[in-house]
């Protein structure tokens, strides 16, 4: 059995204070949660304020990036350590707005994997196609390059601390939610390519997210999918009392 996990991607959003706020409510309405592993990431300038709000609560803390090297002239960027230190415990890999936005590939993706197991953080490494992709029938060829790439050289070791989510592209911030039907195709998909890089019982245990406008009103029903496993959410995240009922409907 998998354990639901649901993580919350706060993105660029939350000074300190309105952190500090959300993060409040959804530990207070969060007290009992233990069949589900959650996790809040909030931007790197609120992960201190986060983690010790958190502190002693079911609650775990992620980050949404971070560099592959230790320390060095990387001007702006942030080391496995430092998030370490902040007692972060998972950090967001190749998302698609970092694939779009600051042009990271397959290659980036999998040395920061390595580094980040290397660090004891799990890495909830994201794929999904556009939608184009999607119109052209290249759904899964896309989705297993990314795995091919982004996941290769894991130890069956550091296969146990690896999360997926497969966010389709199209289905990020639009409101346009993958039906369930679609999203366990692509997800059972996942799980085959997992099979083959590592083993079947290794693709048993990897947990796999869905991300792309889960809200309360479709999480039930979602991660009610045999190979869906929790959900990372955005724009839901945001607001204390959709993400709570989010982690229920895993519940
Ligand atoms: P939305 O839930 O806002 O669609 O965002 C999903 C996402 O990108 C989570 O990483």
């Amino acid at each position: 059995m998998r354990k639901p996990i649901v993580a919350g991607n706060w993105k660029m959003n939350k000074t300190v204070a309105e952190a500090q706020a959300l993060v409040a409510d959804i530990k207070r309405d969060l007290a009992e949660c233990s069949g589900v592993d959650v996790v809040v990431c909030p931007p790197f300038t609120a992960l201190a304020a986060v983690s010790e709000a958190i502190t002693g609560s079911q609650l775990d803390l992620g980050a949404q990036n971070m560099h592959w090297e230790g320390s060095g002239a990387y001007t702006g960027e942030i080391a496995p350590p430092m998030l370490r230190e902040l007692f972060c415990h998972y950090v967001i890999l190749g998302h698609s707005e970092r694939r779009e936005y600051a042009g990271e590939t397959d290659a980036i993706v999998n040395k920061k994997l390595k580094a980040a197991l290397a660090a004891n953080l799990r890495p909830i490494v994201c794929v999904g196609e556009q939608l184009a992709d999607r119109d052209a029938g290249r759904t899964e060829a896309v989705v297993e390059q990314q795995l091919r790439g982004s996941l290769a050289n894991c130890s069956a070791r550091e296969w146990t601390d690896v999360v997926v989510a497969y966010e389709p592209v199209w289905a990020i911030g639009t409101g346009r939610t993958a039906t369930p039907d679609q999203a366990q195709e692509v997800h059972a998909f996942i799980r085959s390519v997992i099979r083959d890089l590592a083993d079947d019982s290794i693709a048993q245990t990897v947990r796999i997210q869905y991300g792309g406008s889960m809200k309360p009103a479709n999480a039930a029903e979602l991660i009610s999918q045999p190979d869906i496993d929790g959900g990372l959410i955005g724009g839901a995240a945001l607001d204390a009392a959709s993400f709570v009922a989010i982690v229920q409907a895993a519940l």
